[in-house]
């Protein structure tokens, strides 16, 4: 089925903030393990593969459409030197993800086409959840201390 182009630009636009996030998050989560948070590997991990998903997800709607996935291409990836900063960026491009769909959805409406509005809508309540994750995280160290919280991700 023939897409509408600008639609089009908008998915592989998504996709590569897709395909960027999980790199940033596999780079985190393997520094996790390195340092020994287990729990913290896993969960952001965990996201990794949510984005894989998501990658996936687009990659399929973008064919569905007969337009070209593009794979080449990845967003600058920020990678920090402790557990606050990873949180701190994966939050910030998680909002930054947020207002992105949020934006493609309403593309999606103006150019009638509500089948890739429902798959960023799904997608949307996920990077939703990223977003409140980071948030709760960055609470927890708020309320118990950076010591305290690094303590139960060994
Ligand atoms: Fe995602
Ligand atoms: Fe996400």
């Amino acid at each position: 089925m023939k897409g509408n182009a600008k639609v089009l630009k908008a998915l592989n636009t998504l996709l590569t903030e897709e395909l960027s996030a999980i790199n940033q998050y596999m780079v985190h989560s393997e520094m996790c393990a390195d340092w020994g948070f287990e729990k913290l590997h896993e969960a952001i991990e965990k996201q990794a593969v949510d984005e894989m998903h998501h990658a996936e997800w687009l990659i399929r709607r973008v064919l569905f459409l007969e337009g070209h996935p593009n794979v080449y291409k990845l967003n600058p990836i920020k990678v920090g030197k402790t557990v606050p900063e990873m949180i701190a960026l994966g939050g910030g491009a998680e909002h930054d993800a947020v207002k992105q769909y949020n934006g493609a959805i309403a593309l999606c409406a103006r150019e009638e086409d509500s089948g890739s509005k429902q798959l960023l809508e799904k997608i949307l309540a996920d990077e939703e959840r990223h977003v409140d994750w980071a948030e709760s995280q960055q609470e927890l160290i708020r309320q118990m201390g950076l010591q305290n919280y690094l303590e139960r991700q060994a």
